[in-house]
């Protein structure tokens, strides 16, 4: 007979029974994107003490006339993560550019914004291809030849530990290739009162979107993990320069996953997320072992965030 567990994907399965079965229990992040995960993310994007959305908007909209002569010249725009493509139609009016190309994982959201997209800029060809960016993208045809600007914004970048950042970066430059730029958005070390806020709101927006997760588990895994048993926590982790997001247990608690049993202690965790804080140099290392040179870069006045533009660096003997 077939289980619910079967029809579930075999990777967020295997990612989910490893993770917990480890001394430090964790899951990858990107399992907290469900439809209604997606949703509840949005959702997180409209908060008052969620500034890296609102904070990224302002400056792209306040220093468009200067980042777009310096990023695209007849440029195709390659978009890593579209999801609902906000911020996109900044650089399209500004940058006129000769094709648009978002890469996302969830198709559903790739149509609804291609086609909101097309409605906008009904002669801007758009070519969206549906793919996971940390893994082989094959660009359209139709853009070869075309210099390249990859986009990458919201700090997602943060969400990955350096190592597996600077590996993405080295792909996105194999994506793009040589001579290509990259604008790439990063959340900045702040007051850790400030980060706690912005991923623990009063509104307890964060803390459903991160309990989500236990529901999908539940949902699509065949578990019985009493939600009600763990609280979602927010924490900086300030040798690692990064918030964490928990799911700690409130009191003793077993659970079964697809036939297997979990048992966590009152107080031990989940760990769910890091978002990585970069200071000013501190992201351009990152760039630069990630194979982008910077060129320039564009912060607001109270330096919450910032904007860097870079250039994929050649393959060259170095001192
Ligand atoms: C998608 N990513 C950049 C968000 C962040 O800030 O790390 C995800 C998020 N997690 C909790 N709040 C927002």
């Amino acid at each position: 007979m077939l289980k619910i567990a079967d029809l579930a994907d075999p990777a967020f399965r295997s990612d989910v029974l490893a993770g917990l079965a480890e001394p430090t229990p964790a899951i990858p992040a990107r399992w907290l994107y469900d439809l209604r995960g997606s949703e509840l993310f949005d959702d997180i994007t409209r908060l008052p003490s969620y500034y890296p959305t609102r904070v990224e908007t302002a400056l792209l909209t306040a220093r468009m006339a200067e980042i777009a002569p310096l990023a695209c010249h007849d440029c195709a725009i390659v978009e890593f993560g579209s999801g609902s493509s906000t911020k996109t139609p900044l650089l399209l009016d500004a940058m006129h550019p000769k094709a648009y190309v978002p890469i996302d994982i969830s198709g559903e959201y790739l149509r609804d914004s291609a086609a909101r997209v097309d409605a906008q800029f009904p002669r801007l060809p758009v070519h969206p291809v549906e793919a996971d960016f940390t893994k082989q993208v094959e660009l359209p045809s139709a853009i070869d030849g075309l210099p390249r600007l990859g986009f990458f914004p919201g700090s997602t970048i943060g969400n990955f530990v350096p190592r597996s950042a600077t590996d993405l970066l080295r792909h996105f430059r194999d994506i793009l290739g040589t001579g290509s730029k990259l604008l790439i958005g990063m959340d900045r070390v702040k007051p850790v009162e400030r980060l706690i806020a912005a991923y623990d709101d009063p509104e307890g927006v964060t803390a459903e979107f991160n309990l989500n997760l236990l529901h999908r588990i539940n949902r699509e895994l065949a578990a019985d993990i009493p939600i009600d048993a763990f609280r979602h926590a927010a924490r900086w982790h300030d040798m690692n320069g990064r918030v964490e997001m928990h799911l700690v247990a409130q009191r003793d608690v077993a659970f079964t996953i697809d036939g297997q049993r979990f048992a966590f202690a009152k107080g031990s965790s989940i760990h769910t997320e890091n978002s990585h804080k970069y200071g000013p140099r501190g992201a351009r290392l990152l760039l630069l072992a990630g194979g982008w040179t910077p060129l320039a870069e564009w912060t607001d006045p109270e330096q919450d965030f910032a904007l860097i533009l870079a250039e994929a660096q050649r393959n060259r003997f170095a001192p």
